[in-house]
């Protein structure tokens, strides 16, 4: 037991070390996101936080993100300075989420705006950011939760016939080597002189460039038009708005 003990310890400074910052695991935890946050207002420099179950996982828009025990990569990234343009980052890393899960036998994801990746078009990852500004550069922490293990019967109903899992289209996965991949595509992402490429590739991955599309917006009303493209800044290009955030749906 206490050598079993000893190698997780092992394996989790390792890849601390190997990723370049600290890295802390919980078993359980709230959420994530909100320990990642408490490090960034704490002033911590770069960190991940990783759980194995969240009980108060957060989604976008207030929802919350459910994913049983064991089944998910849950995972936050604080960037201290945030990278450059923290709003185009945070699309582009949708890009990262694709190529790492392409990196174990996924077939072709697809990149939904702002941060959604699916396969088959079905959910099988999303992202929610926070960020702070100051005169060192902010910060900026990145929570992405990716569907692993889950079979079909450990979605809710209501989530069965739009999201997916690795485990579902795809050889088994080692959440860790997940992490490790996903953590360095972030990194590739982040780096300025990646962007123009990043940028490029989610315009290839991106299902609803050239479709007719809903958005509907807090306190407005819907949006029809064509999303004809992606901003340099990850704002979504509506006929002729520029769409910052909002849900986006394909009306044919
Ligand atoms: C979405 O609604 O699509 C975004 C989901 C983001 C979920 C991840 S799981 C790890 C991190 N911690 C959280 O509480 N949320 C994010």
């Amino acid at each position: 037991m206490r050598l079993a003990l000893l190698r997780v310890e092992a394996v989790r400074s390792a890849l601390s070390l190997e990723l370049g910052r600290e890295i802390e695991f919980f078993d359980r935890v709230a959420s994530t996101q909100d320990r990642a946050r408490e490090l960034a207002a704490a002033g911590a420099a770069g960190a991940i936080v990783v759980a194995d179950e969240q009980t108060a996982g957060r989604g976008t828009k207030g929802r919350s993100w459910l994913a049983p025990k064991g089944t998910s990569l849950l995972a936050s990234w604080l960037f201290r300075p945030a990278p450059a343009e923290p709003a185009l980052f945070v699309v582009l890393s949708g890009v990262a989420v694709a190529r790492a899960l392409e990196h174990f036998g996924a077939p072709h994801a697809s990149v939904k705006w702002p941060n959604d990746v699916e396969i088959d078009a079905k959910k099988v990852a999303g992202a929610l950011a926070h960020a702070t500004t100051d005169a060192e550069g902010g910060s900026l922490v990145l929570g992405i939760g990716v569907n692993v293990h889950q079979r079909q019967s450990d979605f809710p109903d209501a989530l069965r016939v739009t999201a997916t899992s690795l485990a579902l289209v795809a050889p088994p996965v080692d959440r860790l080597s997940l992490l490790a991949a996903l953590t360095r595509e972030l990194d590739r992402v982040a780096l300025p002189s990646e962007r123009a490429a990043a940028l490029d590739e989610w315009r290839r991955r991106a299902t609803l460039l050239g479709r007719e599309v809903e958005v509907v917006r807090d306190g407005r009303p819907p949006l029809h038009g064509v999303a004809r493209d992606i901003a340099d800044d990850g704002a979504l290009l509506v006929g002729p708005e520029r769409v910052v955030a909002g849900a986006v749906r394909p009306l044919r």
